[in-house]
Formats: structure tokens, sequence, C-alpha cells
């Protein structure tokens, strides 16, 4: 089984965004979803974006008028985030989001993000919970935060476990979910076309299976007041304040 840092290394961080489809979309689909949140800087205007990738988030906050740190273990991500970002406000930094030496310098944040399953990427759920409150730390008093995480809570079945992730005339991505207690096994296969015909790529590593109550009691015990959380397209949200 491959560490996080590997397995985007060696096989995701350089399909990450080609397998999200249309790159400007998923911008828009953060922009709207801060929108309808009523984000927008009105204090330092400082943003943290943890576990950025390629920069969904980060892009559609710049977009918004927020200064923006995104950080990621994923120095190719990170690459792909700075050739995007151009002249806009986003500094990227090379770190681990479980290490608050490597953010807290820079705020306090008047919104801090966690989102696109970043979280469950965590190892165990001691982690997630130190996480909020170091985040909650490196925050303003009534900043935002915003987590979201797929629930693999429901154990998923026989063939249901074998997810056709992308496909195009050059590429296709399959993924495969073992399940074990607290975690889940994500084998990634990936086949592509070359000169010598097709040929396929693969690497495993692990996700936490979190649930969204146990991330409310966590946010709740370091000092947020959680003002929504629900459930959609696979997908928890949470947006919390710092209080
Ligand atoms: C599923 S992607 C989400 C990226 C982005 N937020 C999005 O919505 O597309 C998870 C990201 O978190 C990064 N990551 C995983 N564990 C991390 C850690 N402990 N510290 C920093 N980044 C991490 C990965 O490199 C990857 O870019």
């Amino acid at each position: 089984m491959a560490s996080v840092e590997e397995h985007y290394e060696n096989l995701l961080a350089r399909r990450y965004s080609w397998m999200h489809g249309d790159y400007d979309a998923k911008v828009r689909e953060s922009l709207t979803l801060f929108e309808q949140i009523g984000l927008s800087p009105r204090r330092g205007g400082r943003a943290l974006d943890l576990g950025c990738g390629s920069g969904f988030q980060s892009m559609a906050l710049a977009q918004l008028g927020f200064v923006v740190l995104g950080v990621d273990t994923s120095g190719v991500l990170l690459e792909e985030l700075r050739d995007r970002a151009g002249e806009r406000e986003i500094q990227g930094v090379l770190g681990d989001i479980r290490d608050p030496a490597v953010y807290a310098a820079e705020g306090p944040f008047e919104v801090a993000v966690c989102m696109g399953d970043t979280l469950t990427h965590l190892e165990t759920k001691d982690e997630v919970r130190t996480l909020a409150g170091d985040v909650r730390g490196a925050m303003e008093e009534g900043g935002t935060l915003l987590f979201e995480f797929r629930d693999y809570t429901t154990e998923l079945e026989g063939t249901d476990r074998a997810i056709p992730v992308r496909m195009d005339d050059e590429r296709i991505m399959v993924t495969f979910l073992e399940y074990e207690a607290e975690h889940i096994n994500v084998h990634d296969m990936v086949f592509e076309k070359g000169t010598d015909g097709w040929q396929v790529e693969k690497s495993a590593y692990r996700k936490l299976r979190l649930g969204m109550e146990e991330v409310v009691g966590f946010l709740e015990r370091v000092g947020f007041h959680i003002v929504s959380r629900g459930e959609g397209g696979g997908f928890v949200r949470i947006v919390a304040l710092a209080r």
C-alpha cells in the first residue's frame, strides 16, 4: 500500500485535474458554493486552502477577492496551481496540513476550507480532531470554516465497489474500494493508450471512513459554531463559524 504522498506522486497528481473533467467548471462550482454561503472578504481577507490540489477552491477564493494560502503535499499539483494562478493572489506551499507551523504564521485567516475529500486522506480520526483545533487557532474570530469530504460510512457491495472514474479515447480510470473497519483501501487503475498500445498503471492508498456527526463533534469541541451540515452527491459538507 502506498502512502498518500506516494500515491499522488506515482499515479494521481498528474491526472488529477483530467479526472475531474472541465477545470474551469470545477472552479465555477466552488465559486457558486462560496457565493451561496456568502463568503467575501470583510476583515483580514486571508483564506487558507488545506489540501488545495490543483486549486479548484483556491482559484474561486481568489476570484472573490481573498488572498489565498494553499497547502499541499503534492509538488506536482502545486506546480499546476502556480501555472494556472498566474498573477492571482494565491501562494502555494509544499507542506503537511497536520503541521500548523506550515500555515499559522500567515494568518489569522478569515476563511479556511478543506474540501474535495482531503480530510479523509489523514491517517486517523485523532488527526482530524487535532487539525480542527489547529485551524481554529489560526482563524479570525467570526471566520468561516468549510469542511467537505466523501462519506464512506456506508459500504458498497459486490461490483458496486468497482467505480468507473473517467474515460476518453486515450485514457480510462477505474477505482476499486475495499472496506475495513476505520478505513477504505482505494485501488486506482489507469489505462493509457501509448505508441505501443494500452498500458496500465496501478496504485493503492488508504482513506478514512469519517462520519458527519463525529466531525461536527470535533469542530464544536474546539470552538466552532455549526452553521449548516448536509450530505449530497456522496459528499458531506459542514460550514462553521469560529467563535
Ligand atoms: C482529493 S484531493 C482534493 C484537492 C482539492 N481540494 C480539490 O477539491 O480538488 C486531496 C489533496 O490533499 C492533498 N493532501 C493529502 N494529504 C495531505 C496532507 N496531510 N497535507 C497536505 N496535503 C495533503 C493531496 O496531495 C491532494 O492534493
